[in-house]
């Protein structure tokens, strides 16, 4: 059984975190989508909203799970028998980042191996930050999330004309 753990803050799902789970999706058996509870952050959506997301807009994705965590995420990754991590990389940028977390979690569990993916290139600029950023503004990001997380933005933070309103 191939078990995939591909964790992250998830504030909101993006159409690029969902064009990672689908193509992560045909390498697994079992494709954990684990959300960090990361109340220090300050994040938009609660950990329960955030989870709820990932499960509307993954239900058709066969064998995807939706799993919170808090803590050390190899611990995490002990709990449900998983050693591999996905993450996506986008560009350049996010490489030294990614390293220095797959390296750590390496040196935290030698068994822990890290698989980077890419999303597709229609993807590479997106990031959950920029678009909380551009939606407040009244930019328009309904090509760059799925539909119920639109829906939350707009229930969550002020609509202003231009941002998909
Ligand atoms: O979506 P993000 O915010 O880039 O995801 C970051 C995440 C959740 C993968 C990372 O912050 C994480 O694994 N946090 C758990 C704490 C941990 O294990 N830290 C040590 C490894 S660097």
């Amino acid at each position: 059984m191939r078990i995939a753990v591909y964790p992250g803050s998830f504030d909101p799902l993006t159409n690029g975190h969902l064009d990672i789970i689908r193509r992560g999706m045909r390498l697994f058996d079992r494709f954990l989508v684990a959300v960090l509870e990361n109340e220090g952050k300050s994040p938009l959506f609660t950990v329960a909203e955030r989870m709820d997301l990932v499960r509307k807009c993954t239900s058709d994705i066969p064998g995807t799970e939706v799993h919170s965590f808090s803590g050390l995420l190899v611990d995490f990754m002990r709990t449900v028998d998983a050693s591999v991590v996905v993450r996506g990389i986008r560009a350049i940028s996010d490489y030294e980042y990614e390293l220095q977390m797959a390296l750590m979690n390496r040196e935290l569990n030698s068994e822990v191996e890290t698989i980077f993916m890419l999303p597709g290139v229609e993807y590479t600029y997106v990031s959950s930050r920029l678009i909380k950023e551009v939606f407040r503004l009244g930019g328009d990001v309904a090509r760059l999330v799925p539909p119920p997380v639109l829906k939350s933005l707009k229930a969550r933070l002020p609509v202003t004309a231009g941002n998909g309103a």
